[in-house]
């Protein structure tokens, strides 16, 4: 019997860098554990600034320092996504805020900040767009790698 996959979606302001780097961390994470299979995983953006663009290139450079693959481009958020998603995570309480207003009444999807899930407590994945660096990229990434094991934790405990 074939079994539903669950699907998630990785949220930031722009999805050129935070929610690529949750994205990619994320699918490699399921990928590693072998069940890949059982996820469709995406990310987008809640503005439209970076529409068809691939993601920031210190997000790149993380991803490839992590041999984590990437191959996606930055899309905006759409109505259908919040009832056809299972989980869509934001990075901050921005991005919490924004989901919340764009919801629809009878959302399907669970509206869940990623960093509630990191077992060290650090709840905001600060947006490092405007930083002069890229260790805030880095940041990102770790926090999601803590992340992406502390969700699937969570959801094994829940089941
Ligand atoms: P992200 O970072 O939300 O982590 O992708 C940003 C990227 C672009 C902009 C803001 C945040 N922007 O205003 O263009």
């Amino acid at each position: 019997m074939s079994e539903e996959k669950k699907k998630a979606l990785f949220i930031c302001l722009g999805n050129i860098c935070r929610s690529p780097i949750a994205e990619g961390v994320f699918q490699k994470t399921v990928n590693d554990l072998k069940i890949g299979d059982k996820w469709e995983i995406d990310s987008a953006a809640i503005g439209g600034w970076h529409v068809g663009n691939p993601p920031d290139w210190r997000a790149l450079d993380t991803m490839k320092n992590h041999n984590v693959p990437y191959n996606n481009h930055c899309r905006q958020i759409t109505k259908e996504d919040f009832n056809y998603y299972d989980y869509i995570f934001g990075m901050d309480e921005a991005n919490m805020k924004d989901l919340n207003k764009k919801a629809p009444k009878d959302c399907k999807a669970k509206l869940l900040m990623f960093g509630d899930f990191d077992p060290q407590g650090d709840r905001i994945i600060r947006d490092p767009y405007y930083d002069s660096d890229a260790k805030g990229f880095e940041k990102c990434y770790q926090q999601s790698v803590r992340c992406s094991k502390g969700f699937l934790d969570h959801l094994e405990k829940e089941s």
